[in-house]
């Protein structure tokens, strides 16, 4: 009888509840005195790996670093990749939805095509952020290419690794 091995990530296939657990790890370690909302974030990453962070808020209010900053500051300090399903979480362990500047950020590193858990179900990023602003749109005006394509690529370790 043909013996097939697992398929790699089988047990990613449905990440969302190892997902929102490390969400509500991570959001139990925010820094949140003023605003006493904590938040916790986690994403899959294309290579396996899964990358937290949690909201750290400081006495200059705006100056406060939502969840999603740290997660994204872990990935690329980590060695870069695509993030692939994202989650963020309350204190009461509630899916909420990552703000604006967020999303953006988010965008960044997983395209259109990342998995959001929302609150409204598992949504693609096209859908949480429509028509969303990226690198595309400064390779379209001449000047600008120039830089994008100077600097290192999106969900990259290394500049020209990829
Ligand atoms: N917050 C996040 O960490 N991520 C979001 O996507 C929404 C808002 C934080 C920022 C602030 O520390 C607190 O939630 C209240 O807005």
């Amino acid at each position: 009888m043909e013996h097939r091995a697992d398929p790699p990530h089988q047990a990613d296939a449905e990440p969302w509840e190892r997902l929102t657990s490390a969400a509500a790890d991570v959001m139990r370690r925010a820094y949140a005195p003023y605003s006493r909302y904590p938040v916790g974030a986690a994403a899959l990453v294309d290579d396996g790996r899964v990358v937290t962070g949690c909201n750290v808020e400081n006495a200059a209010y705006g100056v406060a670093l939502c969840a999603e900053c740290g997660l994204v500051s872990q990935l690329v300090a980590g060695g870069g990749g695509r993030l692939t399903h994202f989650v963020c979480v309350n204190a009461d362990d509630e899916v909420i939805m990552p703000c604006g500047r967020c999303r953006q950020l988010l965008f960044e590193h997983g395209g259109p095509d990342l998995l959001l858990l929302t609150v409204s179900g598992v949504r693609p990023m096209s859908e949480v952020l429509p028509d969303a602003f990226g690198r595309v749109d400064l390779a379209r005006v001449d000047s600008a290419a120039t830089t994008a394509t100077a600097t290192t690529e999106p969900g990259t370790a290394t500049e020209g690794a990829r």
